[in-house]
């Protein structure tokens, strides 16, 4: 039986590094990790989550849908953390939420480009590359140990999650009571492609107009992929450097797609 990989992704990081792994390990399927109870994953070899860390976690919505599979007694399990500064309690979110399924767990984490827009714009582009050029070494080296069905360590909270924890709680919170407060400005020119891109169905069109509603997971894919611009949040601030992994882009369906035949990757900044 071949193998899947579940992935959750706003802007690229982690569908990008999902199918780096797939193209390296083969004989592998990738299904988003929001649509899992669709497929029996028990029946696969090798299972994979590939998720970005939120607030020094593993996104909530991501977390409960990696709880809710079944999986079979002994499967081996990875689990890629992708993050921008602080991987903090991700894998060990991870390993408690599968604590009860008796499967091998193979723990990862890849630095990646940051996308939390609403806190801070694009990383320089030099920076984008040089952390892009060693997300392709890691992706060779992990698929490697996961071919192995290698043991790996757990990874731990680092220092900075450990210090900054109760501050990434406070911001949490916050966003969850304004999580809502998107909207579309002017230049919006109706394409729906962020109604079509939103993971949870968030976005909802009313008389023509876009409506923000309250499932938000803070995916910034609406905001960052929006072809106009034109999605803004009042902790956006002016003239912020929009960013979206340079290898990925938006296909016809709305859906996240890997570039074919590219020569060369596109940043947004
Ligand atoms: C709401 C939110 C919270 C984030 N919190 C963290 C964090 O605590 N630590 C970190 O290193 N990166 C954090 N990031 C950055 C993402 O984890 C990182 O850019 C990731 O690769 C994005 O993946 P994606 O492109 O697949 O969506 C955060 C991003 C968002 C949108
Ligand atoms: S993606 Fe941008 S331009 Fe298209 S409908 Fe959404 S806000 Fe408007
Ligand atoms: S509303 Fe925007 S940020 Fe929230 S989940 Fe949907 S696409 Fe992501």
């Amino acid at each position: 039986m071949s193998n899947i990989i579940f992935y959750f992704s706003g802007t690229g990081n982690s569908y990008s590094i999902a199918k780096g792994i797939q193209k390296e390990i083969g004989d592998t399927i990738l299904a988003p990790l929001l649509k899992a109870k669709d497929y029996k994953a028990a029946e696969y070899n090798i299972v994979g989550f590939v998720f970005p860390v939120y607030y020094v976690h593993v996104p909530e919505i991501a977390l409960s849908a990696i709880k809710g599979l079944s999986l079979g007694k002994g499967q081996q399990v990875f689990a890629i953390a992708t993050y921008a500064g602080s991987w903090g309690y991700a894998l060990q979110d991870i390993r408690e939420a599968l604590s009860d399924k008796d499967v091998i767990l193979q723990e990862y984490k890849i630095k990646t480009p940051g996308n939390y827009i609403l806190e801070y714009g694009a990383f320089p582009r030099a920076y984008q590359e040089y952390i892009l050029k060693k997300v392709d070494t890691q992706i060779s080296k992990i698929a490697g140990l996961i071919l192995d069905n290698k043991k790996t360590g757990y990874i731990e909270p680092n220092l900075i999650a450990r210090i900054f924890h109760s501050k990434s709680d406070k911001q949490r919170n916050l966003f969850s009571e304004i999580g809502s407060d998107f909207y579309a400005k002017e230049q919006c020119a109706h394409c729906y492609q962020c109604v079509k891109l939103c993971p949870t169905n968030n976005i909802t069109i009313s008389d023509g107009n876009l409506i923000w509603g309250s499932k938000c997971a803070q995916c910034m894919a609406c905001i960052q992929w929006c072809p106009q611009n034109a999605v803004s949040h009042p902790l956006m601030k002016e003239n912020r450097r929009y960013y979206t992994n340079p290898n990925v882009i938006i296909n016809k369906s709305g859906a996240l797609e890997l570039k074919e035949n590219i020569s060369r990757s596109t940043y947004k900044n």
